[in-house]
């Protein structure tokens, strides 16, 4: 009984989904190519595919490239694992690259548009730099396959550890 209370007491992984500029205008920016779904709804299903995964959602958004950065050195200590949208950031940020490289954590880096069939400006990415892996073009649904991956990661200490 007792062992049993101490296992159903351990606290969930939590993973810091993170979002950056212009995220928030999800829905009225750009419908063509971002869709119709806002920041919010993103949020419920990342939420919502967390609790199936055993994963805590710590999800945000913010407008500000130091933001991020100081919300990527709280996950080193916080969080099992990242999930960034870096939105521009994403081509311009080395600030964000040098946050992350900082971490010893699994992130997935996530576009919801494909920027590879887009502007040549948005091919390079300084996140995918330091990311564990890279989902782009699949819109909302690619958070949730990038917090799929991120609880895979997670149990694969050693593994990550030989790359
Ligand atoms: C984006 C792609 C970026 O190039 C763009 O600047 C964004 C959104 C995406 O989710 O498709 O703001 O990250």
């Amino acid at each position: 009984m007792g062992e049993l209370y101490r296992v159903r007491s351990c606290a969930l992984p939590t993973v810091f989904v993170l979002n950056g500029p212009n995220l928030n205008l999800l829905g009225v920016r750009e419908p063509a190519i971002y869709g119709r779904g806002t920041l919010a709804d993103i949020e419920a299903r990342c939420r919502s595919r967390g609790t199936t995964l055993g994963l805590a959602i710590d999800f945000r958004q913010t407008n500000h490239e130091g933001q991020l950065v100081d919300w990527i050195q709280e996950a080193r200590l916080a969080a099992a694992g990242i999930v960034l949208n870096a939105g521009a950031l994403t081509h311009t940020s080395v600030a964000l690259l040098d946050a992350l490289s900082a971490t010893d954590l699994p992130v997935i880096e996530v576009h919801l548009s494909n920027i590879f069939r887009r502007e040549r400006f948005r091919h390079h990415s300084y996140v995918s730099l330091a990311a564990t892996g890279v989902i782009c073009g699949l819109g909302a649904r690619g958070y949730e396959l990038a917090l799929e991956a991120v609880a895979g990661l997670i149990g694969e200490v050693p593994a990550r550890e030989e790359r």
